[in-house]
Formats: C-alpha cells, structure tokens, sequence
C-alpha cells in the first residue's frame, strides 16, 4: 500500500467525521483523488469491498452522497483500481439512488456473494461537497508593491498591507515564501512570481512601520487574505528585519495561448523553489496550443471564458464554475488570480458546443484543462450558463493622458490626449470603431457603441490643436497612447472638425450567425434577367454580362442572425434617414449590414459580394423573450431574438454568373464595417468550403472563421 493511499483514507476521515473515532461506513480507496476510488464499506470492525453485480449509476449517487460528494459521474467494473483486501461484503446491491447510505439499498445478507476480488466495483463521484461550509468572513487588507521610480505598472518592489484607514505596512520576511509570493502577485493582477532581481536594504523601506504576519499560504489562494495569518505583531519580532520584496512577472496581454508547457523534454526534476519558478518562466517558450480565451468582455482580462477542444471553440457551464477555477484560466492568460466570477451568460451567450461543465480545480493547474470536468459536451446546460471572469491586472494609471470632454453626459464626448503639458485633439480621419473601443476601455467606460470621425455637435469652440492622428488600434492595447498613431504638432487633417469622439457603454449587442441553417439551404438558381429588375435597381447583380438567353445564375442561401449580446441590435441610421426602397416596400436602415463574397482558393473575390442590406426585426425569439422589432415600425433585434433572411427572397444570393467551375469559400460578414458597436466582432463572420461544378454547388465544412 503507498503512503499516498494512507494519506488519502485520512483525509476523507478528517473530512467527515473530524477526530472522533466513529468509522465511515463507506471509503473510497485506491484512487488518485479524492473522488474516486473501490468502493469499500465499514463492517463489523474491518473494511470489505462491493461486488459489481448489478450495480448501478443509482447505487454510485447513494455512495457519493454519503461521501459528501455531489453525485456520482460514473462507475467502473474493471478493476481500475486494483482489487481490494478483506471480505467481500456486499453483492447484488439494488439502489432507487435517494438511499442515505449504501447499507439501505436491497442486497444480498452480508458477506453472500459468488464474487471475487477482480469484480470489487470502483466509482467516481462529481467532486463537489453538497454543502460547503460557509467561508468565515475574513478581513481583507490591500496589497500594493512600492518601488523608487512608482510608475505603474510596478513589478518589483517591497510590498504593502493596507491594515485599514490607510495604515500601509510592510511585512516581515521571516515566514515568507514564494508560495505566498504567487499569492500576492496574483492578487497584485501577475500570473507568476520569482524572487526579486534587486537587492532592497533597509533604507528601501519603512521599516518603522513593519508588520509580522506569520503567514501560510497554499500558493492556490485568489488574495493574500485568504491564506492563514497568524499574528500581525510589531517588527521587534521580525527575525530576519527584512521586508517582503515582490518580483511579478508582467504578462502581456493577449495571450490568447496558453503557457501549457511542452509535455516532452522537461524532464529536470529539481527541488529548489527559486529554480522552479525560473523553469515555469521559460516553459512559456515552449509550444503554444490554443486552448482557452475570453470573449465580450469591456475590459482587459475579463470576459465569457471558452475553451478550443476537437477543432471547436466552445463555452463553460456554471455548474462547479468557482473562484478557484476562474483563477486557472486568469493565470494561464498571464492575468492574476481571479477577482470576480460571472454566472449566466453574464457577458452574453457563446455559440458552438457547451464543452466544459462541473468543473473542479484543484488551483495550481497549468491549464483550465488540467481540471476535473464532466465528459465534454456532456452536459444539459445551455448558453444561457455559460459563465464569465474578471481577472485581477496590474494597476495602471489608465487616465492620467486621455479624456473624452463635451458630451452630453458622461460616456460620450470629444476624445482628447495630453501631448507634453497640453490637451490636444486626435484627427477623426481613419478613426473607427476599434480605437474607440481602446478609449472607452481604457477611461473604464465599457463598451464603444459609436467612433465619432466628427463631433461638430459637442461644441466647436476649438480650445487646443489637432496633435494626434493616424490611430489605428488593433483592439488588444490599454491605452490609445499603445496604439500606432503619429503626434505632431498641428496634426494635418482633412478639416478641423474632423476630431474625434466616442459613445461609450456598459451594455451593447452581439450579432451572431446561424453556421447550421447556412448550410441547410445552398443551392444554384437560374433567373430569367427580366424577373430580376428591383434586385438589379438594388445592386444585388454583379456586372458581368447575361448569360445565353438573358438569365443570372444565382448561389441562395439563409442566413440567421441572433443577438446574444446584452442590448438590442438597433440599425446605424436613425428612421429619418432610413431609405425607402420602392421596388420591395420597404426601408433601409443599413446600407452595409452583412457582405457575401466568393473567394477562390488563392483568396481572391471572384463574385462580387454584393453589400447586402436590411430590414432589421425579430423573426423568431428564445423561449420566454417577445418580439418586439419589425421592419415597417421599429427596425432591430432584440437580445436572444434572431432575424432570418429566407434563401427565397429577393437578393438573398450571390450572383455566380460568369464564375467558373472550381473550389470556392463563401464568406458571410455581419456588420463588417463595425458601424453599430457590438460587444465581440470576432463571431460575425462565417465561412463555408464549397464546390461550383458548373452545374450545381456542393457544400463543405462550414465554420465560424475563428474556428479555422
Ligand atoms: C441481478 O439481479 C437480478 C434480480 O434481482 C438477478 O436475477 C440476477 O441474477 C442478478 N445478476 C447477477 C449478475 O447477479
Ligand atoms: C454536442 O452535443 C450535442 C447534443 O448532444 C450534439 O448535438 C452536438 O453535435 C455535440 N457537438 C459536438 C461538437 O460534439
Ligand atoms: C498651428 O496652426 C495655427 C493656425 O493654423 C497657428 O496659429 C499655430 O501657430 C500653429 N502651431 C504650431 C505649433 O505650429
């Protein structure tokens, strides 16, 4: 028998009964956690085994149950855990699954049972105590790290305690260790920690004010807080009269890869904490897999968390979803432990599979994937769980060199950056909505509902110079000053109104298309040209000449847009400026609201993606949601509604005419230009494999582009 095996028989012991000397009645050995294992139940004073005859997912509940777990996942009948030793006492066992304890079920007396030890059934339960025991409110004090220079991002430095009312502390290294580091650092918004490249001395800090804690930590806790501190005695007690120094490693943003090391050719077994923490460094180098990402969020390091599994991305149910594993998905995207977990769509729905569910981390995974789980895709959730986090990032003094002035009330307005000592203006030229999205970010105003090239109408008193411009932000940056941009005194724009602006806001929608109900209706359609005059007044013909007989060869097809955002999708143009369609009765509110191209394999566009525009309303709704939008009184899609565009109506195709024969990719863009903010852009385009035999047209693989 191995040690760990003893120590594990003691900790469900302890666990459930604490020290008294009462027996549990059931155990689960052999395994390696806590929630798996043979079954072994307490009888007349020794421990005997189950027989597998006739054991059911119903007996496995009752035996996880009373082990304090949630349920039982599954069973096993193959020895997994080796066999047991002892009397074989129980056979035949017939649970209804609501038994308190497995004694309760029908079986066999005790000890009948025509089995051997090969047949000693095995179970693994659903990890999850039913209860929890409330944790006890702890106090929590405020860490921040201190360094010469103070210019934010701070690193390394000595660290400080916020004891209340501003009572700054530093802390005595004596019980310090670089389990507590972690800690700290991941509480400070770092994923890792290392010990201190600078050496501090005693003038470095304020050693007047040091504190003792004797703290322990796990190295797994979200804030230094939650480790057990012990005593917050005056530093004459401070062994070692050194400060706690920090040393965080800065993760940059957008590891969309995890730092999953390279399985193979890692294999230096070494004691030495310090040379630990370097190897987890360089492990980053190795091989990168994609492997989870958060998404719709309004800030940096927080968002609905989905996971890429089988060439898919999908999302997280709430079922198990806790701060400890939100703390495994922070880290492994180089963000601090988790500050907040977010339930029920939070940050709106994902599409694609509901991979993960009944989650269990243990807190020191190096992947989200490295947890426990229930079988992917397994689960009855659906994306109306799925859940979100907010990760702990280092502070930055985001504001100190943008402002947004003149709006009408605080979330919109004229963007300005400080240049030297002065406010300046950013030239509206190429400003769109992803810069927007950078300023709105960065002043923590959410989401970018609208990029202003001009904001004549916030005002034209012109009080500074045009000093920025040329700003083309990719999205991931934490300030516009981040972003390439030119800075020049008396900034050459096209006009002096053209300064830039921005709408911001906590709540905007997410438009998403149908991959499935794409692929359904695809088909090749020839029209005779004379049936086709409003379709042609609307551009929705490529110019290629008519074919033999005065007829357009047209690829239809549906397409589904849903809003799993958080407001409704509402079109660009406000209704006076809708445009009336005479041809087909109805407005325009949109001029570009999706584009259909064709792309041969090289990528070029081979037929004209005609810029397809809309009538907005909710066709169809979710379960317990009203429409409220349609076309002819108030355009848009309401949150958890979809608008279906028929492969019968008139411009719901592209024009093929002309294109010949080969292997294609139809591409279908929602909202390309990002005129209406959305919460993620990244879900609006989809992409289908396609082969035009000059006859008909057979579909491939139809995806998310993301998913490639
Ligand atoms: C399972 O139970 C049924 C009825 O209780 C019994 O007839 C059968 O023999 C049992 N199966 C085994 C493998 O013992
Ligand atoms: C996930 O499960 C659902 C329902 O069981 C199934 O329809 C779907 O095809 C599965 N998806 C994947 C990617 O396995
Ligand atoms: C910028 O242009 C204005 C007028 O167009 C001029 O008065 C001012 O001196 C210029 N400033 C600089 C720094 O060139």
């Amino acid at each position: 028998m191995s040690g760990k095996h003893v120590t594990f028989i003691l900790v469900v012991f302890l666990w459930h009964y604490g020290s008294s000397q009462v027996h549990p009645q059931v155990r689960l050995a052999g395994g390696w956690e806590p929630h798996s294992g043979r079954v072994e139940v307490f009888y007349n004073g020794n421990y005997g085994t189950v027989c597998d005859d006739n054991w059911s997912i119903e007996a496995t509940h009752v035996v996880c149950k009373e082990l304090g777990f949630r349920k039982g996942e599954t069973f096993h009948y193959d020895g997994r855990y080796g066999p047991g030793g002892g009397e074989i006492l129980l056979d035949n066992t017939h649970c209804n699954g609501d038994e308190l304890s497995i004694f309760d079920c029908e079986h066999n007396p005790i000890g009948r049972h025509d089995c051997s030890h090969a047949e000693d059934i095995a179970v693994t339960c659903v990890p999850l105590p039913i209860t929890e025991p409330p944790p006890p409110p702890k106090e929590r004090f405020e860490l921040r790290l201190r360094s010469k220079n103070d210019v934010e991002p701070i690193n390394e430095g000595i660290l400080e305690m916020n004891l209340g009312n501003n009572k700054w502390r530093t802390i005595c290294a004596d019980d310090w260790n670089l389990d507590a580091a972690k800690v700290a650092c991941g509480e400070l918004g770092f994923s890792k920690a290392y010990k201190p490249t600078k050496k501090y001395s005693n003038k470095d800090y304020r050693r007047k004010s040091m504190i003792r804690t004797g703290i322990q930590c796990i190295g797994t806790e979200n804030l230094l807080s939650d480790c057990e501190i012990e005593e917050l005695e005056h530093r004459k007690y401070c062994k070692s009269r050194r400060a706690v120094a920090l040393k965080c490693e800065t993760a940059e943003y957008g590891h969309k890869y995890s730092n999953r090391p390279n399985p193979v050719g890692t294999g230096k077994k070494n004691n030495d904490k310090k040379k630990n923490a370097t190897q987890e460094v360089q492990s980053t180098q190795g091989n990168y897999e994609p492997e989870v990402r958060l998404k719709a969020g309004a800030y940096i390091g927080e968002g609905r968390v989905e996971v890429y599994h089988a060439g898919k991305w999908g999302t997280v149910c709430k079922t198990g979803w806790d701060l400890g594993s939100a703390s495994v998905v922070c880290r492994q995207l180089g963000f601090g432990s988790a500050k907040e977990v977010i339930f029920d769509a939070g940050f709106g729905q994902g599409i694609g599979p509901v991979w993960l569910w009944d989650m269990y981390c243990k807190g020191n995974e190096k992947s989200i994937l490295d947890c426990y789980h229930g079988i992917w895709n397994g689960s009855s959730c659906t994306h109306y769980d799925d859940v979100g986090v907010r990760c702990n990032v280092p502070k930055h003094d985001l504001k100190k060199n943008v402002r947004i002035v003149n709006g009408r009330w605080g979330s919109e307005g004229r963007v300005e950056v400080m240049v030297g000592n002065s406010w300046g203006y950013v030239c509206g030229d190429t400003w769109d909505m992803v810069d927007a999205l950078v300023v709105c970010r960065q002043l923590g105003l959410g989401y970018a509902r609208q990029a202003l090239p001009t904001t004549y109408y916030y005002g034209s008193r012109l009080r500074g110079a045009m000093i920025m411009g040329d700003v083309h932000c990719t999205g991931k940056e934490w300030s516009l000053m981040d972003c390439p941009h030119t800075i020049r005194a008396n900034f050459t724009c096209s006009s002096p109104t053209m300064r830039a602006g921005v709408i911001c806001d906590v709540a905007l929608p997410d438009v998403v298309l149908d991959v499935h109900r794409l692929r359904e209706y695809l088909y090749l359609q020839d029209m005779p040209r004379h049936l086709l005059k409003c379709a042609a007044e609307e551009g929705c013909l490529s110019s290629v000449p008519d074919k033999y007989g005065g007829s357009r060869r047209l690829l239809r097809f549906s397409t589904v847009i849903l809003n799993r955002g958080l407001a409704a999708f509402k079109p660009f143009l406000q209704r006076n400026d809708w445009v009336w369609h005479a041809c087909h009765l109805h407005y325009h509110s949109m001029e570009v609201f999706s584009t259909y191209d064709l792309i041969s394999r090289d990528g070029e566009k081979v037929a004209e993606g005609h810029k397809a525009s809309f009538c907005l309303e909710d066709t169809e709704c979710d379960p317990g949601h009203t429409k409220r939008f349609t076309c002819t009184t108030e355009q848009g899609i309401s949150v958890n509604c979809k608008d279906n565009y028929k492969h019968s109506i008139d411009c719901q195709w592209i024009d093929l005419t002309g294109v010949e024969s080969g292997n294609y990719i139809l591409k279908i863009h929602v909202n390309p230009d990002k005129f209406v903010g959305e919460t993620d852009y990244d879900n609006n385009e989809i992409q289908c494999e396609l082969y035009y035999s000059g006859y008909s047209v057979s579909p491939g693989r139809c995806h998310y582009s993301y998913d490639l």
